[in-house]
């Protein structure tokens, strides 16, 4: 056993786990964040996406002890205690970016980090961006909207600071 260290959606954490631990397995497992899933487990689809100290990557392609001293961010922090949605989750929300939703935390947590680094994306640039996060039911077009609306939402909110 390995101790790691880890600060998942702000909450600081101590816990034990088997070196091969894989992130999204800790993730699930032990700290219970169990909306970030795993859809392939061979680094394919990205329905693991979190951000590891603001980065998004594949959780299923992580060791547990790689995440040790860091931050990771999860789905589950996403929208506020009240249930308020985030605004990637009500732009997701509001043009059908989803179906069953399988690919939606990897897409959401993809997403946040894509409008962080370019927060005035292309078209063309959404869809470059979110090529690693696989969904068979959407046909993308409801989640490219979404993520540029969310960009825009994102830039008024920025402006109004
Ligand atoms: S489960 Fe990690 S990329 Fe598919
Ligand atoms: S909504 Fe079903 S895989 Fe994307």
């Amino acid at each position: 056993m390995a101790q790691v260290t880890v600060t998942v959606d702000g909450m600081k954490r101590d816990d034990d786990v088997e070196p091969r631990t894989l992130l999204v397995d800790y993730l699930r497992e032990t700290v219970g964040r169990t909306g970030t899933v795993v859809g392939c487990d061979t680094s394919n689809c990205g329905a693991c996406t979190v951000l590891l100290d603001g980065e998004s990557i594949k959780s299923c392609s992580v060791l547990a002890v790689q995440a040790d001293g860091r931050e990771v961010e999860t789905v589950a922090g996403l929208a506020e205690p009240d249930g308020s949605l985030h605004p990637v989750q009500q732009a997701f929300h509001e043009h059908h970016g989803l179906q069953c939703g399988y690919c939606t935390p990897g897409m959401l947590m993809r997403s946040v980090c894509l409008v962080r680094e370019n927060p005035d994306p292309t078209e063309d640039e959404v869809r470059e961006g979110i090529k690693g996060n696989m969904c068979r039911c959407t046909g993308y077009q409801g989640i490219v909207a979404a993520v540029m609306d969310y960009a825009a939402t994102a830039r008024t909110e920025e402006a109004g600071r």
